[in-house]
């Protein structure tokens, strides 16, 4: 990196982007997925084995597809309808590979209409940290704090109301600086957190306990489809698949190194859900709760800890402030590439785009809001009949569920095996070269992972996803 002096401001303005790069895809990466998503499906898909998959998901399928999704995000400059348009013409391919920007773009929606409603959970929170409201409560009583706030929808609507506002106040504005910011200050204080949280289980008789269900492989209570959660939850943990990634792609210098500032990411992604893992398991089998008790999880362990740390009330409250940055840091993610697909391609001013984009997300997230009341009782079950099989889409799920699991386990990954194709089989060779700047060694390592290792696992973990329900008995 040293040269001549007329280099020097290139040279800084190169180590600057590659730090915004990597300050604003973890941004994107840690947020909810980490502390809310991945303690509450490894705990409803049984533990270790599950762990273990989405381990092995996140090194084969998705820093491999990450640095794809940066490599063409990189190249083309441009939201990701454009970015898959412009590459597929620039390598004489059909034109319709925008789809696969189209279809992120609608993942972004979806996941955002569920992920804003939760965030909103999160806000709920801080005024009753900081008033102590948990204060000397037991399990059941936390419980039932965290029972009741979901049972008010005109409450959630509120919390989603406020978090889906800054969320597009902040788009309408234009993300970079104050992103950048955020991240840099509130990532590690974050963190900090949950090491003092750390600290505090060690102390306890069931860490152990914690500890063995999180690593070691209880097959009993693993189900058929966890497979498929577990790759999911590697996809919807690094935002891959659905273009956020590739946003912010163009972010990074030609000079950077993809992989070396992929992996950085993914690293700092998995410890952060490890160790929520790590803190919150120790704390149900403390208090006799039940791991697979769903999405409330993290609501209903969490205070307990805060209730035996000193000064627990303010540590609590400054978790749940931190964890609504680190939430937002990814909702800008989720909304930014049809924001910037407005913009750039419909010329419409940016305001305008984030206000209707946002208002569309708000509209969609009644569903997830009435799911947890209203709704609460409806439950769907849906088979996809192509003609002589029929396929069992899902079983006995709310609106909710079947959002979640349609985004994180088809959408995302179905995006991801597109986007490793495309960059790996129909991209010429050189161009990948080029973009990667890799040693030979290391190109050629990745090029075959993502040419047959990834695709081939997405495609068998979703044939076997059909095969397990068809064990099951599930279809007729
Ligand atoms: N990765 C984010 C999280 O773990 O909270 C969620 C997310 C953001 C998913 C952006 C997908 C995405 F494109």
């Amino acid at each position: 990196m040293s040269g001549t002096g007329s280099e020097v401001p290139a040279v800084r303005g190169l180590w600057t982007s590659r730090v915004a790069f990597i300050l604003a895809a973890t941004g994107s990466a840690v947020g909810l997925g980490n502390i809310w998503r991945f303690p509450y499906v490894t705990g409803e898909n049984g533990g270790g084995a599950f762990v273990f998959i989405y381990i092995a998901c996140v090194f084969l399928i998705g820093i491999p597809i990450m640095m794809a999704e940066v490599m063409l995000g990189r190249r083309a400059q441009r939201n990701p309808i454009d970015t898959m348009r412009d590459l597929a013409i620039q390598e004489q391919q059909s034109a319709r590979w925008a789809w696969v920007g189209r279809m992120g773009i609608a993942a972004g929606f979806l996941i955002l209409s569920y992920y804003s409603v939760v965030a909103g959970w999160i806000l709920a929170y801080i005024p009753r940290m900081l008033g102590s409201v948990f204060h000397g409560m037991d399990a059941i009583e936390v419980e039932s704090v965290f029972t009741a706030l979901i049972s008010d929808p005109e409450r959630l609507i509120a919390w989603h109301t406020i978090f889906m506002v800054a969320t597009v106040a902040i788009v309408a504005r234009g993300v970079e600086h104050g992103l950048e910011k955020a991240v840099r200050y509130m990532m590690p204080a974050l963190f900090g957190i949950l090491v003092v949280l750390f600290l505090y289980v060690l102390t306890l008789d069931s860490f152990v306990d914690g500890l063995k269900f999180m690593f070691i492989p209880d097959f009993s209570k693993f189900r058929g489809e966890s497979i498929l959660a577990a790759m999911g939850m590697a996809f919807f943990s690094l935002s891959l698949g659905m273009g956020a990634i590739m946003m912010y792609g163009s972010y990074l210098p030609k000079g950077a190194s993809i992989a070396r500032t992929t992996i950085v990411v993914a690293m700092s992604d998995t410890v952060v859900a490890l160790m929520a893992g790590l803190v919150i398991f120790p704390i149900v089998f403390a208090n006799n709760m039940e791991p697979a008790q769903g999405a409330g999880l993290v609501f209903t362990t969490l205070p307990l800890a805060f209730n035996s740390l000193p000064m627990g009330a303010l540590i609590g409250t400054l978790f749940f402030v931190l964890l609504a940055f680190a939430a937002i840091t990814s909702a800008i993610s989720l909304l930014e590439p049809p924001v910037a697909w407005l913009v750039e391609n419909k010329h419409w001013d940016r305001a305008q785009a984030a206000r209707l984009c946002g208002g569309v997300v708000w509209l969609l997230g009644l569903g997830t809001v009435f799911s947890f009341n209203l709704w609460a009782d409806y439950k769907w079950t849906q088979k996809l009949d192509l003609g002589k099989v029929q396929f069992l889409l899902w079983e006995n799920k709310t609106f909710f569920n079947i959002v979640e699991f349609l985004t994180a386990n088809v959408m995302l990954p179905l995006g991801g095996l597109l986007i490793a194709l495309f960059a790996a089989h129909l991209m010429k060779r050189e161009s990948c070269e080029d973009e990667l700047a890799l040693d030979n060694h290391h190109f050629n390592l990745w090029y075959f992972i993502l040419r047959f290792i990834a695709p081939v696992a997405v495609v068998i973990i979703f044939l076997h996803t059909i095969g397990v329900f068809n064990m099951l008995g599930l279809i007729d």
